[in-house]
């Protein structure tokens, strides 16, 4: 119940200040929270997928227009095969029930990363969802999936090699999987790993970094808040001075 009103509060202090257009997260800590409740991993990744509702319906309550969240990578591919199945089955059970919340609420889902490589039935159901909900403008919710921030660099400039296209940065960015998304401006961390582990290098170029010590099986509603409000306490500089940027939030 207290908790309840903190987060009230807490939610009408950030929605009064400016927002960070794109907030990412790295889910971090599921099979930690699971291993010390003595539970199997996969019981972590399916309260981790409580995290995931939780957190997305907060940011679409606060206003967030777009959240990404790194829910498997590249590398997570050679984890034992039973994990893995685990987490795939996780992932269309998540897009199932998702279905209804995702169309009530205005949120256009979509993918990126190595979609090929993921289990046909969880393809079909990530691209009937996008689909369905593309025509939605509320929240724009991100998974990156057999995501690999490296290869999306690589295959950017192999496209624009492809087409014979000079790669300056403006061709790069339009050829990134993360193409129409606004520049991100925080990334979040939990279970107190302080490594990007190989998510969107590029496009953190000026984001704001958030580590957090919880797993996210615990990061919900009020953890984001939370990390919103530290944001929004910081002065984001981009290579000026202080007193140039005081100056320009005068103006
Ligand atoms: C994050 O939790 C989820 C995935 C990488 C799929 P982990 O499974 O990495 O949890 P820890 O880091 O082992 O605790
Ligand atoms: C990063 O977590 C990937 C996801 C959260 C999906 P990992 O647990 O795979 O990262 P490392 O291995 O600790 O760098
Ligand atoms: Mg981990």
């Amino acid at each position: 119940m207290a908790e309840r009103t903190l987060a009230e509060s807490l939610r009408e202090k950030v929605r009064a200040r400016p927002l960070p257009r794109h907030v990412a997260i790295i889910m971090d800590g599921n099979g930690r929270w699971a291993e010390a409740r003595g539970l199997p991993r996969l019981a972590g990744h399916r309260e981790g997928s409580e995290s995931v509702r939780a957190v997305t319906r907060e940011a679409r309550r606060i206003g967030l227009e777009a959240l990404t969240l790194y829910a498997f990578s590249a590398q997570n591919w050679s984890r034992p095969p039973d994990e893995v199945a685990g987490l795939m089955q996780l992932l269309a059970e998540y897009l199932d029930s998702e279905r209804a919340e995702i169309m009530d609420n205005d949120v256009r889902l979509h993918a990126i990363g190595e979609l090929d490589r993921l289990p046909g039935f969880v393809r079909e159901r990530l691209e009937r969802m996008r689909q369905e909900s593309q025509g939605n403008r509320g929240l724009i919710l991100t998974l990156a999936l057999s995501y690999d921030a490296r290869e999306d660099i690589a295959q950017a400039a192999r496209r624009a090699a492809a087409e014979g296209v000079s790669l300056d940065r403006d061709a790069l960015d339009a050829r990134l999987w993360t193409v129409g998304l606004p520049e991100l401006d925080l990334l979040v961390r939990t279970s107190g790993e302080r490594r990007v582990s190989n998510f969107l290098l590029w496009q953190c170029a000026y984001a704001e970094l958030a580590f957090t010590e919880l797993l996210w099986p615990d990061f919900r509603e009020l953890e984001l808040l939370q990390v919103v409000d530290d944001f929004q306490r910081r002065e984001r500089r981009f290579g000026l001075t202080g007193a140039q940027v005081a100056a320009r939030d005068r103006a």
